[in-house]
């Protein structure tokens, strides 16, 4: 499973893609909102550290204004994937640029049927949001499930990326039913690194090697 970090923060990027782990970038306008800097300035800086799909979005309600928006985007870098919510007008837009060659990611999936629609305009990534179904006593885990087993069945070529990963958990689970990756946040990244065993081994061998004579 690829592994890609939901975060504007140029920093954390530069952090995580040091650790060799990070196959691409999700972000979102309330992620740009919280860095406080120019939109365009920060996905540049952000396709100059890591080599692979980053997700800039555009709002406009309507496809010629959503093609509109993308097109500063696509000039940017070639990796860029422009990422459209799921309505009827966001599909049209998907169509137009899939037929032109252009990465599209539709967000805020949250049915199956959805998620079939997005495919089959031609989106080469599509959002199920993990987190924010759990929030409403939905089970998130089992849309992601719902899609992977969907798009096997018809070879469907769109990447189910798994959005809105709160818990390591949810990465655990995404990656043993099958999807293509899962877009998680800078912390919960550090968290999957880390068990207490690890830090009790490390304290260990520490210790014992202090009593070696050197
Ligand atoms: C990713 O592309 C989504 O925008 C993001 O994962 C949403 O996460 P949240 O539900 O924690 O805001």
């Amino acid at each position: 499973m690829k592994l890609f970090i939901d975060t504007a923060n140029v920093s954390e990027i530069k952090e995580a893609a040091s650790w060799g782990i990070i196959d691409g970038v999700t972000t979102n306008p309330s992620l740009i909102a919280k860095e406080g800097r120019d939109f365009a300035q920060v996905v540049k800086e952000i396709c100059a550290i890591v080599d692979g799909p980053v997700s800039a979005e555009v709002l406009s309600p309507d496809a010629p204004g959503m093609l509109k928006e993308a097109e500063p985007l696509i000039n940017i870098h070639p990796n860029v994937a422009v990422k459209i919510p799921m309505t009827l007008e966001g599909l049209k837009a998907v169509k137009e640029l899939s037929k032109k060659g252009i990465k599209t990611h539709i967000t805020l999936v949250f049915s199956a049927n959805q998620a079939l629609l997005a495919a089959k305009a031609g989106a080469t990534f599509i959002s199920p949001f993990v987190g924010r179904l759990d929030d409403v006593s939905e089970y998130g885990i089992g849309l992601i499930e719902e899609i992977v087993l969907i798009y096997g069945n018809y070879e469907l070529p769109t990447q189910v990326l798994a959005a809105s990963i709160r818990t390591p958990l949810h990465v655990l689970d995404c990656a043993k039913i099958g999807a293509h990756i899962a877009t998680v946040p800078f912390n919960v990244l550090k968290m999957l690194a880390q068990h207490p065993l690890t830090d009790i081994g490390i304290k260990k061998f520490n210790d014992d090697w202090a009593k070696v004579k050197k």
